[in-house]
């Protein structure tokens, strides 16, 4: 067997931009800014941060440390941290579960690439009623959207098969600076607006009478997703880390810089909402719908503004969501490289295909076509569900007691320190939340979730 040479990311830089680059993604716009705004602002804020810092972080660096130590992809990293054990499973169970979210990502990802083209050709003026009808024309289309799945799909496969370096590192330094300039630019601008003042007070203003349990679990929820936990994605990214790459500090800036993508892009949506009066709703409904009427009105005097602003949202949404597709590809496009001895691109062709095929099929489950309903719940919403809600929480809770109960103390210690270089002051800590914390949380998330908690 030819042993395979393996790639690995060239820089420090290129490490935390690429790995940030999956974790920023479309749950930081449209999920974490409804979900702070709805759960009482700065209390849901700090909430969140303690939840990323305690139980993401951990989460995080033991994907890492699987990973690195594998220098092999998701399931050959589980199955040689293992022994060859039972506990394989998981990485197999992480592929499956990236390689099942590449396909329906696809399809929002390719929504944004219609939103730019649509921004483009001036399409994104009218009434709040055309907005809805133009989404809900656009998703239940048989042909676009399938079209602009396979379009963005294309785009990653054109990234992924240039390999670990030129590929995804070269455009995450490119991607990802330009989605912060973007960001901020549109922060400005949505601050400057009359009445500003009130989004960012429904951001931060601190409600304590909107705390609860059930906000500790969304919280807990939305930081595991939002840092890619559990999919696969941080374990390949981590097999292409070096040996000098420290796996605290990396899992502590891209957590914080995930976070801070979050808060502002909070700081670029409502204050805007605000200003024209308009209540911001969560999900696909706030980018697609709510928030393009948002800026139609907000810049009506200053029509080239909003031409210009619009724009730049939906490129900035679909880089965000093209830097996390990338990682989801990479999940399984490694697993078909390393473990069937395919080429990397023909590797990353079939990956292409199975996944345009998947995405195609959710897309046409959205209205195109009522075949694909499941006990009242599309195609796509299942496999927004079983992913998310299924698999996430059991990987995830795996990986921890994996780590935490199966691996001698002494290797994955090793790994954290990077064999006695690096300073371990928070071992012992990092151990007990992997041991008891981050398991218990995660079972009460998969309990709230399935509805069996409240
Ligand atoms: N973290 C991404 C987001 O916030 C979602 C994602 C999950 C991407 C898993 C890749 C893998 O949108």
């Amino acid at each position: 067997m030819a042993k395979l040479e393996r790639a690995n990311f060239g820089s420090r830089l290129g490490v935390i931009l690429a790995t940030a680059g999956s974790a920023v993604g479309l749950g930081n716009v449209w999920r974490f800014p409804y979900m702070a705004g709805e759960n009482g602002g700065a209390v849901f804020i700090i909430i969140y941060a303690v939840c990323v810092l305690f139980l993401g972080i951990p989460c995080m660096i033991s994907e890492f440390i699987v990973g690195r130590h594998g220098r092999a992809n998701t399931a050959r990293a589980f199955s040689k941290m293992s022994g060859g054990t039972a506990w394989s499973f998981i990485g197999y169970m992480g592929v499956l579960t990236g390689f099942l979210i590449t396909g329906y990502y696809a399809v929002v990802a390719g929504w944004c690439i219609q939103y730019i083209w649509a921004s483009l050709i001036g399409l994104m003026q009218g009434s709040p009623e055309y907005f809805r009808t133009y989404f809900e024309e656009l998703s239940t289309d048989p042909v676009r959207p399938v079209m602009w799945t396979i379009v963005i799909l294309g785009l990653t496969y054109l990234i992924i098969e240039h390999g670990v370096r030129n590929g995804i590192e070269r455009a995450s330094k490119l991607m990802m600076p330009t989605l912060f300039l973007l960001l901020l630019v549109i922060v400005v601008a949505s601050c400057m607006l009359p009445n500003a003042g009130k989004g960012v007070k429904f951001l931060f203003y601190p409600d304590f009478t909107k705390i609860n349990g059930n906000v500790f679990l969304a919280a807990l929820g939305q930081s595991f997703y939002s840092l890619s936990i559990a999919m696969g994605c941080l374990c390949t990214y981590a097999s292409y880390f070096s040996k000098q790459t420290n796996l605290t500090n990396s899992a502590v800036q891209i957590g914080v810089l995930d976070s801070l993508v979050a808060i502002l892009a909070g700081l670029m949506i409502f204050p805007a909402a605000f200003s024209v009066g308009i209540n911001p709703d969560s999900g696909p409904s706030l980018i697609f719908i709510t928030l393009p009427n948002v800026f139609a009105q907000a810049f009506e005097g200053l029509p080239l503004l909003g031409y210009v602003i619009s724009l730049l949202f939906f490129v900035l949404l679909s880089l965000a969501a093209l830097t996390s597709l990338m990682s989801l590809h990479e999940v399984s496009t490694a697993f078909f490289h390393e473990e069937f001895f395919m080429t990397r691109k023909k590797a990353a062709l079939l990956v292409t295909v199975m996944a345009a095929c998947i995405g195609s099929l959710c897309s046409l489950s959205l209205g195109a076509t009522d075949v694909m309903t499941l006990f009242g719940k599309s195609l796509f919403d299942w496999f927004d569900f079983i992913t998310g809600q299924i698999f996430l929480p059991i990987v995830g809770f795996m990986t921890c007691v994996f780590i935490g109960w199966a691996v001698p103390h002494k290797l994955v210690h090793d790994e954290f320190t990077n064999w006695g270089t690096l300073n371990g002051r928070f071992f012992h800590l990092y151990i007990f939340l992997v041991k008891y914390v981050c398991p218990l949380a995660i079972l009460f998330i998969f309990l709230h979730q399935l509805g069996l908690l409240k």
